[in-house]
């Protein structure tokens, strides 16, 4: 037996036992309810905790499987994870950054203001929040709003690939710098590459400028605006104030 084989049949014996203490009432309290779901699941070690094999059949599912994540330092301060919100068959998601304070405090993304000004931008398009899904890079507040930091963004990104699996939108937004070098490659410039049609797990990706640079800088609402035409078209949305051709 190599040291993989080994490793695996190790896990086959402990679940086992678990599966037996179980049936004869024993808890397992030692076991964060991630180490017990992989061990339920079965021995299957392709669990690298960056890139991560597990498989849940909804939303409701992995949000449950996520409930408590302990895989990166992020998760020292938080207080809630944000999740995601959204219907599980959107057309078009939305994925920033990080979860600001609010969203911290609330669990739900892009609440604060520079949420509102997403709201509004989501309205001049046409379309309601409750129809898009809106999520982040990272599911955890960065302490003081700093940037996720690549240990971060690889442990969490596993977690936003299923969630896009399972929605299969039609458009992916990436909303600002961050989400777009973790969404397409590292070598992406938000300025360059904004407005340009790319891809992530086979679906049409538009980068654009985070709502959070558009209230520093509101003269770039006009090319965000053009960012979201390009969207309308590709989902078949008609511009509610008449303005694209
Ligand atoms: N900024 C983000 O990138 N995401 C949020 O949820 C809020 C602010």
């Amino acid at each position: 037996m190599n040291v993989r084989e080994e490793i695996v049949d190790l896990l086959g014996q402990i679940r086992m036992q678990l599966i037996n203490s179980q049936e004869i009432g024993l808890d397992a309290p030692f076991l964060s309810k991630n180490s017990l779901h992989y061990l339920k699941k079965g021995p299957q070690l392709d669990v690298a905790p960056s890139d991560e094999n597990f498989s849940c059949n909804s939303l409701k599912e992995l949000e449950d499987f996520i409930s408590d994540c302990d895989r990166c330092k992020l998760r020292k301060e938080r207080k809630n994870i944000v999740f995601g919100e959204g219907p599980p068959d959107a057309g078009l998601v939305f994925v920033g950054e990080a979860p600001g304070m609010e969203e911290d405090l609330t669990g739900k993304p892009f609440v604060g203001l520079a949420g509102k000004l997403l709201t509004d931008i989501i309205k001049a398009m046409g379309l309601t929040r409750d129809e898009v899904y809106i999520c982040n890079i990272v599911k955890c507040r960065p302490p003081r709003n700093r940037d996720p930091e690549p240990d971060e963004i690889d442990m969490c990104l596993p977690f936003l690939k299923a969630q896009i699996s399972l929605i299969k939108p039609e458009v992916i937004c990436a909303l600002g710098r961050i989400s777009v070098q973790s969404l397409v490659n590292r070598d992406m410039k938000i300025t360059r590459d904004r407005g340009e049609w790319h891809e992530f797990m086979g679906i049409p990706l538009m980068p654009t400028y985070h709502p959070a640079y558009l209230l520093r800088y509101p003269q770039a609402k006009r090319q965000v605006w053009e960012d979201m035409q390009k969207i309308m078209k590709e989902l078949g949305l008609k511009d509610p104030r008449g303005l694209s051709d």
